[in-house]
C-alpha cells in the first residue's frame, strides 16, 4: 500500500512519517495492509528519516500536475497537511485560499478523477469555530470561523465531506487542537506562543506570552496528535456515518496554567523566564477560539488527548528536549 503525506516536510509531517515508518501497516477494511511506500509532497524536501520506503517528492501542492503525479490508483491513503499558518493565511489572503483552499479542492478532483476513492485525512483546527459559542463546544457546533484560515478550513471540511458522501473518497476530519509544545524556532501562528512559553524558558531563553494569563487554550501534544491521525485513519467508515469531523481530546488551560505547570514541572527560575506582554492582533484571533470541550464523540472512537498540561511539557522534554540536548 502507498501513503501520500501532503506538507511531509512539515512538523506533525515528518512526527507522521516517523509513526508510520515503526507501525509497518495500516489497518483498513478490517484488515492490517502492509505500508510499502510514504510520499512525502512539500514545497520544500522532506527528510526521508532514513527508510527506503519513503520517497521525498517536492512541489506545489496548488498545481494540478504536481498533484496528479503524487496520487496515484495505489495511493490508498492521503494525509492532507499541507496549509499555511493562521498568522500567514491572515496577513497574506491570497496565499491561504491558494494553499489552504484551492489546493485541497484539487488534490480532491485528483483522487475523484482516478476513481478509486482512496481515504483521505484533513487536518483541520478549532479555528472553524468563532463568535458567540455556547459554553461547550462540540462536533456539531455550527462553524463560524472569525479569520480566514479559519474559513478556509471550515470550507475544505465541507467539501471533503461532499466527496466522501459522493463516495469519491473516504475522508476523515480531525481538528486539532493547538499542538503544543512545538519543538524549534517559532513560526507565524498566531498560537506559536503556546509552544513558546514553554520551549524557549526550557533552552535557557526569554519568552514573552502575548495574551493575558486568563486566556484559554486547547492544546494536544504532537505525540498525542500523531497517534490520533493513525486512529482517525483506521476508523472504521460506518463509525463516522455522515458525520465526519472530529474534534479531538485536549487540555483546556489558560496561559497562566501553562506557566504554572512549567513551575511545577521545571522549577522556579525556568518559569520567570515568561514575561507577558499583551499583542492586540493575537489576544483577538487567539481569543475568537473556544476553550471549553466536549470531546466525548472522538473518545468512545478511541481517540485519546494528553492527561493534563504538565504531561505535554513532560513529553515535550523526554521527545525533544532531552534529544536536542545529546
Ligand atoms: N500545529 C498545530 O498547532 C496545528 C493545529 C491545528 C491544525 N494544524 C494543521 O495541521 C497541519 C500540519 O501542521 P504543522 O504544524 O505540521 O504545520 P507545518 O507548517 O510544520 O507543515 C505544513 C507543511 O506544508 C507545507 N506547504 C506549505 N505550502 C505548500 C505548498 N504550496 N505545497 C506543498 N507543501 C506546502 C510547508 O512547507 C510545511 O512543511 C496543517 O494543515 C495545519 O493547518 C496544525
Amino acid at each position: 500500500m502507498k501513503v501520500l503525506i501532503t506538507g511531509g516536510a512539515g512538523f506533525l509531517g515528518q512526527r507522521l512519517a516517523r509513526k508510520l515508518i515503526d507501525k509497518g501497516t495500516l489497518r483498513l477494511q478490517g484488515g492490517d495492509w502492509p505500508i510499502h511506500q510514504i510520499d512525502l509532497l512539500d514545497v520544500v524536501a522532506a527528510d526521508t528519516l532514513g527508510d527506503a520506503r519513503v520517497r521525498c517528492l517536492v512541489g506545489d501542492i496548488a498545481d494540478p500536475q504536481v498533484l496528479r503525479s503524487a496520487i496515484s490508483r495505489d495511493t490508498a491513503v492521503v494525509f492532507h497537511l499541507a496549509a499555511v499558518v493562521s498568522g500567514q493565511a491572515e496577513a497574506d489572503f491570497d496565499l491561504g485560499m491558494r494553499i489552504n483552499f484551492d489546493a485541497s479542492r484539487a488534490l480532491l478532483e485528483t483522487c475523484r478523477t482516478l476513481g478509486h476513492a482512496p481515504r483521505v485525512v484533513f487536518t483541520s483546527s478549532v479555528a472553524v469555530y468563532g463568535g458567540a459559542l455556547p459554553a461547550t463546544v462540540r462536533d456539531d457546533t455550527a462553524l463560524n470561523p472569525q479569520s480566514s484560515y479559519g474559513t478556509q478550513k471550515a470550507m475544505a471540511e465541507l467539501l471533503l465531506a461532499d466527496y466522501t458522501r459522493r463516495g469519491f473518497v473516504d475522508g476523515r476530519v480531525l481538528r486539532l487542537p493547538t499542538i503544543s509544545v512545538r519543538p524549534g524556532r517559532p513560526n507565524a501562528a498566531a498560537s506559536s506562543f503556546a509552544s513558546g512559553i514553554v520551549r524557549e524558558p526550557l533552552h535557557g531563553e526569554a519568552a514573552t506570552c502575548p495574551v493575558a494569563p486568563d486566556t484559554r487554550l486547547w492544546l494536544l501534544s504532537p505525540r498525542r496528535a500523531v497517534e490520533a491521525l493513525v486512529a482517525g485513519c483506521e476508523l472504521d467508515a460506518a463509525a463516522l456515518a455522515d458525520r465526519r469531523p472530529i474534534n479531538l481530546p485536549g487540555v483546556s488551560v489558560s496561559a497562566g496554567a501553562m506557566v504554572d505547570a512549567l513551575r511545577e514541572v521545571a522549577g522556579d527560575a525556568v518559569a520567570s523566564r515568561v514575561a507577558w506582554q499583551p499583542d492586540e492582533r493575537i489576544e483577538r484571533i487567539v481569543g475568537s477560539w473556544p476553550g471549553c470541550w466536549d470531546t466525548g464523540r472522538a473518545e468512545r472512537l478511541g481517540l485519546c488527548g494528553d492527561e493534563d498540561f504538565r504531561a505535554i511539557v513532560r513529553a515535550y522534554i523526554t521527545d525533544d528536549l532531552t534529544a536536542s540536548t545529546q
